[in-house]
């Protein structure tokens, strides 16, 4: 097992005189990752879809792709952009997981389907469906809409609610009054059932507070049944009106076990487990190991047992807190100042006694989020061994970004 000091000295070694911040992805722990997402896919009998707001960056999408084999099957977009992007890098199993309610972006996923690749997007309400048979129809085309069930986790007869707020569509039959009206379009295609358990993917089962612990893992064990039983009664619902599903979606990273588990879907999603960004470290059912990172060069020493480093300030999104600073992890020892967090241009970290750094060393930190790391950077740095052997351009080194 390598020591947190020789994983230092070998990062350091392979990013040479690399100018700094860079980003570098670790392939041995890639590819571990790769094999323990598709394996537990292989396993429950699924295909796996590749969450691509976890990785933006093609060339890491094809190495997941390959390594993964027939497992893989498929990309999970986030805008109509980057799906049309995609596919003209040849992607042709798209599904973007988000609403598209512009003509201008209903006309990309148009374009894609009529030029013989396959685009899906997810509605949730019958407004969602005219802007899409409007650019169906001024395309000669179809486009194929996934229903987006929200499973959240809602107590109390549904007065209490876990989850996300994205679907307002909570039960069956709703799903099926949607699908019905996909299904007589001329200009849609009724897809299948995206119902993606935000409530258990995406809450960690160790966070911080031990107390939150012990109410998250109650909470998962109570929704995980109720959970399965609203995918089952959905597809029961759908196969009696006469409208089977081509595909059921759920999971990702951090359920990735039990979502393989269930019988319901025919696919689960997975990105942030593949670069193991912080934010998924807590989690029982994800037994991944970093493999993203971001170097800073140490450019002054403010005082005795503190370092400075240059940029650094790549903080996540959603609600605020500690948990979406970035973590400095190597060399051992180090830790952000609760005064300055992690600064745009500046990031000063304490030292322990013992840690030896120079002017112009490198320090190791990890994102929070797996895919947004990728806005901050132009490429990745592909490491093996203690060895550059390639360099994968994110969207932005591209010059892509569909966020902005
Ligand atoms: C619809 C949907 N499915 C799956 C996922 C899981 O992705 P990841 O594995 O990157 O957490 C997400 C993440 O937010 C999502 O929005």
């Amino acid at each position: 097992m390598e020591s947190p000091a020789e994983q230092w000295a070998r990062y350091r070694r392979a990013l040479g005189g690399e100018r700094l911040p860079a980003g570098l992805i670790d392939l041995a722990a890639l590819r571990a990752n790769i094999d323990r997402l598709v394996g537990a896919a292989r396993a429950g009998g699924k295909t796996l879809r590749i969450a691509t707001k976890s990785v933006r960056s093609p060339r890491v999408l094809e190495l997941i792709a390959s390594r993964g084999g027939a497992v893989v099957r498929g990309l999970m977009t986030y805008t109509a952009a980057e799906t049309a992007f995609l596919a003209s890098l040849g992607h042709a199993d798209l599904l973007l997981a988000y609403p598209c309610v512009s003509a201008r972006d209903a006309a990309l996923l148009a374009a894609v389907n009529a030029g013989g690749q396959r685009a899906a997007v997810v509605a949730d309400a019958l407004d969602h469906l005219s802007p899409l048979e409007a650019a169906a129809r001024a395309h000669a085309t179809r486009i194929p809409v996934v229903v987006d069930l929200d499973p959240s986790y809602r107590p109390l007869r549904g007065a209490a609610h876990i989850g996300v707020r994205r679907s307002p569509l909570h039960g069956a039959a709703e799903v099926v009054a949607l699908a019905r009206a996909i299904a007589s379009s001329p200009h849609l295609e009724f897809a299948g059932v995206m119902a993606y358990e935000a409530h258990l993917a995406g809450v960690p089962d160790r966070p911080a507070s031990r107390v939150r612990g012990v109410a998250m893992r109650l909470m998962k064990h109570l929704a995980r049944p109720e959970l399965a039983l609203l995918r089952r009664d959905t597809l029961d619902r759908l196969h009696e009106s006469g409208l089977a599903p081509r595909l059921v979606n759920g999971g990702g990273s951090g359920s990735i076990e039990s979502s393989c588990a269930d019988p319901s879907l025919t696919e689960v999603t997975a990105g942030s487990g593949f670069l193991a960004s912080h934010l998924f470290d807590g989690y029982r059912e994800l037994d991944v190991v970093p493999a993203a990172y971001f170097a800073l060069e140490v450019v002054r020493r403010p005082g005795d047992g503190l370092v400075t480093c240059l940029g650094g300030g790549y903080v996540a999104s959603g609600a605020a807190g500690l948990d979406r600073l970035p973590k400095v992890v190597l060399p051992a020892g180090l830790s952000l100042l609760p005064q300055e967090g992690a600064g745009e241009v500046q990031t000063p970290l304490r030292v322990a006694k013992g840690v030896e750094l120079a002017l112009g060393d490198p320090v190791f930190f990890r994102h929070a989020k797996a895919g947004e790391l990728a806005e901050h950077l132009e490429e990745y740095l592909l490491v093996d061994g203690d060895t550059i052997v390639e360099r994968a351009k994110t969207y932005r080194g591209l010059g892509r970004c569909f966020l902005g």
